[in-house]
């Protein structure tokens, strides 16, 4: 794949924390990385992974939004100049509209902190103990216009234990998070 394609030009959407930032820029430096970080874009001036991907000399921009159709154009200009090819969403706390789905044209992903279908949305640790669930976990999935409801790319269960709370049971999952995404690009990346 790599040999045949070169590697995949991709952008990072991130709001804040930016811990599966990290974990795609670490899998991004592997030899047999399948891609290539040309972009990190923010909503939040503050995000910590801005500071990070800055760190690893990655074009990083902060975009001000004040509503989606200047926002979204504004990244449509910005993803052609960088000619990306795969967006990855880690941690982007705004929708993107089914306009901007169809006109970027090119796979969308996004990692989400329960076994979609179940727990769209926000907390999805706490509701998953109220409910009393046996197992969570991580779904990466192709963006719709549709909240976290996209084709499945890849999941990957946890159990949660009684003494589990949702502080503890949102650590474990974004530790499976982190080691998820690279491969989920992989799966994607090889199945065409
Ligand atoms: C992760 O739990 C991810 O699944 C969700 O938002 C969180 C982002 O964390 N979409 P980080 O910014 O990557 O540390």
């Amino acid at each position: 794949m790599e040999k045949l394609f070169g590697k995949k030009n991709t952008a990072v959407f991130i709001s804040g924390r930016g811990s599966n930032l990290r974990s795609l820029i670490k899998y991004s430096k592997t030899k047999r990385s399948l891609i290539r970080i040309v972009l990190v874009i923010s909503d939040n001036s503050r995000a910590r992974g801005l500071k990070y991907a800055k760190k690893n000399k990655i074009n990083n921009i902060f975009i001000k939004y004040s509503n989606r159709r200047s926002f979204e154009n504004r990244l449509l200009h910005l993803l052609k100049r960088n000619k990306v090819d795969i967006i990855c969403l880690a941690g982007f706390m705004k929708i993107l509209s089914g306009s901007f789905i169809k006109k970027f044209y090119k796979p969308i992903l996004n990692i989400h902190p329960s076994l979609l279908p179940k727990y769209k949305g926000l907390n999805t640790h706490n509701r998953a103990i109220e409910n009393k669930e046996k197992y969570s976990g991580a779904t990466v999935h192709i963006v719709n216009e549709k909240l976290d409801s996209g084709k499945i790319i890849l999941q990957k269960k946890i159990k949660i234990l009684k003494s589990d709370s949702g502080k503890s049971l949102q650590k474990k999952v974004l530790k499976i998070e982190h080691a998820l995404y690279p491969k989920a690009i992989v799966r994607l990346l090889t199945s065409y």
